[in-house]
């Protein structure tokens, strides 16, 4: 057998890095805080509801645009949480995950020639979503250690070939938060173009110490441009459902939507209608969050106390990343695998999500997930404190 002689349309693209560390970290029985999906279990409430709905026969296609239920849910806590208005007929659209809604949201605009900015780190997806729909990624920074961004070096990435921007807050994998000042300069960085933006806001409700999570939402010139995405695998501990939404203005949903018709059409039946009623049922439960995830934190924080381990600040989502420098001048790929293979845990290398021009030289940071139960935490602590 002879396979078909075929350039890579993505050459650059290996495994991600999130299969290559939890595959490593079974292979050795490292435990593994290297993937970010929680080691617990979802609301009981919420498996129920799934049974419920299967049990009731709501298992052939959804709406294409997700089940009309779940989408009016979503719109009462957008209104609840942002005091904004979207149409669930015409405005949300449930998507098989954020990925799928990343990817839908770029398929439907970025063009051959076009250019789409992105800030490195850059959660993995992006990219080739741009790349195989014939756009290119332009870069902008975010740096080491407090992966802010720097607006004038993003203006002047703007071209006329620019379409998109994607952004992502609060930030995977460096836990970074954008500040009403950020998205501020944004907004008037898009003032006047027709440049469009994903806003990648699956940790809306995963932002510490009392600060507010900042959502395009409330901003009318980022608004009126933006597809919105969030992700109920991260609120409600089911990364393994695949279920998130997009929220944008008419024009963009109705051309986000030719897209997703094609690439996923509709999305699990029972769960979107579980998740509708968990939401009217429990509409506290996302609101509680921020304080369930910062107790997490600061347990693992506690973990690293007399450990080699210098931690970098972690303002939102389920991610600490952590300076080895003063372990090892190994680069964090390598530290990564060392760690999982001799230690015993499983991490993440920060430098993966950075082309290889824009890796800081000497930076040595990898990122733990703490969206673990505590006896997890404490035993990776006790590993990581030896090392
Ligand atoms: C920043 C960011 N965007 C998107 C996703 C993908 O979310 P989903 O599992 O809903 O596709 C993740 C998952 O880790 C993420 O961290």
């Amino acid at each position: 057998m002879t396979a078909p002689r075929m350039p890579s349309r993505l050459p650059e693209v290996g495994t991600t890095i999130f299969s290559v560390m939890s595959k490593l970290a079974a292979q050795t029985g490292a435990i593994n805080l290297s993937q970010g999906f929680p080691d617990f279990s979802p609301p009981p409430l919420l498996l129920e509801r799934v049974a419920h709905h299967m049990a009731a026969g709501a298992n052939q296609y959804a709406l294409m645009a997700g089940a009309l239920p779940l989408r009016e849910a979503i719109a009462e806590k957008v209104a609840r949480l942002y005091a904004a208005e979207y149409d669930a007929e015409s405005e949300i659209t449930v998507t098989a995950g954020a990925t799928q809604a990343i990817y839908s949201a770029v398929a439907a605009c970025v063009r051959p020639g076009d250019e789409a900015i992105v800030f490195a780190p850059v959660y993995d997806s992006y990219v080739p979503a741009i790349e195989l729909n014939g756009g290119s990624a332009v870069y902008a920074s975010l740096r080491h250690p407090h992966y802010r961004p720097d607006w004038d070096e993003v203006r002047a990435l703007i071209t006329p070939r620019t379409r998109m921007i994607l952004i992502n807050s609060p930030h995977n994998p460096s836990g970074a938060v954008w500040s009403d000042d950020d998205l501020r300069a944004l907004e008037a960085l898009v003032r006047g173009t027709d440049i469009v933006i994903v806003s990648d806001e699956v940790y809306e409700h995963v932002v510490f110490d009392g600060a507010a999570h900042r959502s395009v939402v409330g901003y009318p010139g980022l608004r009126e441009r933006s597809f919105v995405v969030s992700s109920f695998g991260k609120t409600y501990h089911i990364t393994g459902w695949k279920i998130a939404y997009v929220l944008a203005p008419a024009a963009l949903s109705a051309e986000l939507r030719k897209a997703h018709q094609f690439i996923v059409f509709a999305v699990n039946h029972p769960a979107q209608l579980a998740l509708a009623d968990f939401m009217r049922a429990e509409p506290g439960f996302a609101d509680g969050l921020a304080a369930f995830y910062q107790e997490k934190r600061d347990y693992l924080r506690r973990q690293f106390e007399g450990s080699r381990f210098r931690l970098l600040p972690c303002a939102g989502t389920y991610f600490q990343l952590a300076d080895y420098s003063a372990i090892s001048d190994s680069p964090d790929t390598e530290f990564a695998h060392w760690l999982t293979r001799e230690k015993g845990v499983a991490a993440i290398p920060v430098s993966v999500f950075s082309p290889a021009p824009m890796r800081g030289p000497g930076e040595r940071v990898i990122r733990f997930c703490f969206a673990k139960n505590e006896a997890t935490l404490a035993a990776a602590g006790e590993r990581l404190r030896a090392v």
